[in-house]
């Protein structure tokens, strides 16, 4: 079972963590592209339950573009690893028919605290730290059927790094932390379900969603990526009746950037209501963790 980065045991005190991430612009704004995608990157070593170190540029631009705009991408991105405490020491640029953008990152823990997908336990309760939505969203922004206040919103959770969350995860004494990415919330759900030998129950009504999601779902309006989800994954997720085929993709969404999906166990959950207070950065209980049963997800409405 993949972890979200490659880990390296440098000696008893440090862990190396190596990631890396890249992508075609899912924004017109050319810096917002940057930083989101510095974020996505930056994610996995957060994760894990490291730092990052260092970040070197991934970067494919057409010769035909305005070089300011490979600027604005770079500058988001450099700006978004600096927020990181972490430095970019160079990187590499081909040229390409389409822009792509992203990062290879070297991150650091202690080995003794990294956080794995596999440290689930009956009990524990689940907890989301952003909303979904940002495939139905963006897919629809390349139709033109977004609105402008949706875009925006995705674009802040996109941007916004996996720190905090990690942090309090972690000093809640989180068993099981992952990222919520191009699976989909289900897809990366049931990773920490096959890993840790356990389900999860999932209540659809808690799960958070960005503003207009649902809409755009009615209409259909979902990429590529979550259809592919839907076929990989739903022979292991149980849905109940109420729970209708456009609500179930939604679930499937693929994410950029998400948040993280953090087991923890029931007598935590005040310490990490504290620690994301005094952070400032919101939370959702969607579920709890159950023995291991015949499916990896049930999905009930309440
Ligand atoms: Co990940
Ligand atoms: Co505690």
């Amino acid at each position: 079972m993949p972890d979200d980065a490659a880990v390296y045991r440098l000696d008893d005190e440090r862990a190396l963590i190596f990631t890396t991430d890249f992508f075609t612009p899912i924004v017109d704004d050319p810096y917002l592209f940057g930083a989101i995608a510095a974020a996505n990157a930056l994610s996995d070593v957060y994760a894990m339950g490291g730092e990052p170190l260092l970040a070197l540029n991934l970067v494919a631009f057409p010769s035909d573009l305005p070089p300011h705009i490979l600027g604005e991408v770079l500058r988001g991105g450099a700006e978004k690893v600096r927020e990181a405490k972490a430095v970019i020491a160079g990187g590499h640029t081909i040229q390409d028919k389409e822009p792509k953008y992203g990062l290879a990152v070297i991150g650091l823990a202690h080995p003794d605290r990294l956080t794995t997908k596999a440290g689930a336990q009956p009990g524990d309760v689940l907890i989301l730290t952003k909303p979904l939505g940002t495939g139905t969203i963006t897919t629809a922004a390349k139709r033109d059927q977004a609105e402008i206040g949706d875009i925006e919103e995705a674009s802040r959770w996109m941007a916004t790094l996996n720190r905090e969350a990690a942090s309090a995860g972690i000093a809640a004494g989180a068993r099981a932390i992952t990222d919520i990415t191009g699976f989909g919330f289900l897809g990366h759900g049931s990773e920490i379900a096959v890993a840790s030998k356990v389900s999860l129950h999932i209540r659809f009504e808690d799960i958070p969603f960005m503003t207009g999601v649902k809409r755009y779902a009615e209409e259909w309006i979902f990429p590529g990526g979550t259809s592919n989800n839907r076929s990989a994954y739903l022979s292991e997720v149980q849905f109940s009746d109420d729970v209708i085929e456009q609500e179930q993709m939604l679930l499937f969404d693929a994410q950029t950037s998400g948040g993280l999906l953090i087991a923890l166990s029931a007598d935590e959950v005040e310490h990490f209501r504290a620690e994301m207070a005094q952070r400032d950065a919101p939370w959702w209980e969607i579920g709890s963790v159950t023995e291991s049963s015949e499916k990896a997800i049930r999905v009930t409405r309440w």
